[in-house]
């Protein structure tokens, strides 16, 4: 709280509002008490211009591109870690030293199994079932499945049972969920392989063709999910914290994101893009064609990967992720017609001056599905990818909700009530 305040004049009164300073120096109007004050509630549809905590985890600025975890910039974190290094950082506040680091690497080898009673699950989702859908109900079971990781010694802040259990099964059920659709047996997780390797080997070894798991291929998933792993007040992570808010548990509020986050405005942006590429190709490459139904007010159309919220310049992921997939798919000598497509979009895109005077760049959804298809991961797991990388954080969020004792309350926006005031009821032989 600053010494300083706003003044708010309705009705011929006028009321000081506090002012909130973040450390960064943002500042925002406290109007918590503005309805017990004035009687007045303020009306803000999608949340465009509301604060609805206090966050230590991540720093966001959306006019400079800048995305800092914890006060590290993104650019170090991908660069210098790995994927857990940075998921320790969100959960506890603090990189690990190498004795922390190695411990919660044995948690991720240790907790890596799933119930065998929950792979009957798998068995009885239709064969076109979405892994998004798969992952929610199953991430949602682990509540009855593993009861004491609800009842964990230390739920509120850290690493926890819970949540080092949460973060390594869910890399099981991902990748069980992908050999299900395909109706390959699964592949169990092994104690010598690291946090991305592993998964890479549940995804794609099979019985009597070995699978070579490509360094190249582990730092880039790395990079991908610590790039994934947080973006504070967004869809699903609000999302998350809501449910949370009510008093349920860790799974179910998980479980509750990874539904927001299946979503083509969010997280399953970076599938709809690959199928708006493959469509520009299809149609031999009319870029203008969809660029022009983009731009008709009358026409929802959008061009998938571009735009955000929050950044009004170049996504500081995106940048990163650009970079990954010249890297990969350069070095291991693999042609996709689609990089080509997205590099002419964005050029057209970045001389259009529609998409310049809204500030429409690419976010982290444009390149990344042409990294995922390099890996071999087929486009309908690669929402399932995002929720991979964004676990950390949303747990993270989870944990500093039920610390912060004193805003600690239920999330229960309001309502500005436009309907029909009152009127007489209608008995059923009166009804037209
Ligand atoms: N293509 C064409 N026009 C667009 C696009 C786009 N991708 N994005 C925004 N606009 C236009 C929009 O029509 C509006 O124009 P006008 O002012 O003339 O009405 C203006 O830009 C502002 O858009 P908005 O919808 O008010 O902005 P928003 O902050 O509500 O929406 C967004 C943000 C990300 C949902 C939107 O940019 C979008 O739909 N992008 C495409 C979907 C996408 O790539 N989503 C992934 C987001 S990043 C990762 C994540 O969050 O998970």
């Amino acid at each position: 709280m600053t010494n300083q305040t706003a003044q708010l004049t309705v009705d011929g009164h006028t009321y000081e509002l506090p002012i909130v300073e973040s450390t960064a120096g943002e500042k925002a109007i406290d109007i918590r008490n503005l309805l017990h004050e004035t009687g007045y509630i303020t009306l803000d549809s999608g949340y465009m211009n509301t604060g609805s905590c206090e966050s230590g985890i991540t720093y966001l600025d959306g006019q400079n591109g800048i995305l800092r975890y914890r006060g590290y910039d993104i650019a170090d974190l991908a660069e210098n870690c790995v994927f857990i290094e940075v998921a320790y950082l969100l959960l506890t506040g603090e990189l690990p030293n190498e004795k922390e680091l190695n411990k919660f690497r044995e948690d991720m080898i240790r907790y890596a199994l799933i119930h065998e009673d929950m792979i009957h699950f798998f068995d009885h989702f239709p064969p076109n079932a979405s892994p998004m859908s798969i992952l929610s109900t199953m991430v949602g079971s682990l509540h009855d499945f593993y009861p004491e990781m609800d009842l964990d010694e230390d739920p509120y802040g850290g690493i926890t049972t819970a949540t080092a259990r949460l973060l390594s099964k869910i890399r099981t059920i991902a990748a069980f969920s992908y050999k299900k659709s395909i109706g390959h047996p699964l592949v169990y997780p092994r104690a010598d392989l690291n946090y991305c390797s592993n998964f890479l080997n549940m995804m794609f070894e099979r019985p009597n063709i070995p699978y070579t798991i490509e360094p190249l291929m582990t730092a880039a998933l790395n990079k991908l999910l610590i790039l994934h792993a947080d973006h504070e007040q967004n869809c699903s992570t609000s999302t998350v914290r809501l449910v949370g808010s009510s008093g349920v548990k860790l799974y179910p509020s998980i479980s509750a994101g990874v539904g927001a986050l299946w979503g083509p405005l969010h997280g399953g942006a970076n599938a709809a893009v690959i199928r708006m590429l493959e469509t520009i190709y299809a149609d031999e490459m009319n870029f203008d064609k969809y660029i022009q139904m983009a731009k008709d007010p009358n026409n929802p159309y959008r061009l998938t990967g571009f735009g955000h919220r929050v950044y009004k310049t170049y996504d500081p992921r995106a940048k990163i992720i650009k970079e990954v997939t010249h890297e990969i798919l350069e070095t291991m000598n693999i042609e996709d017609p689609l990089l080509d497509i997205a590099q002419e979009l964005e050029y057209r895109v970045g001389k259009d001056d529609y998409f310049v005077s809204r500030n429409l760049y690419p976010n982290v959804d444009f390149y990344s599905g042409i990294v995922y298809r390099a890996m071999g991961i087929p486009t309908n797991m690669f929402t399932v990818m995002f929720a991979l990388g964004r676990l950390p954080g949303w747990i993270s969020h989870w944990q500093e909700m039920h610390m912060d004792k004193e805003n600690n309350r239920i999330g229960r926006p309001r309502q500005i009530y436009q309907g029909v005031v009152k009127r007489p009821f209608v008995p059923m032989e009166e009804r037209r």
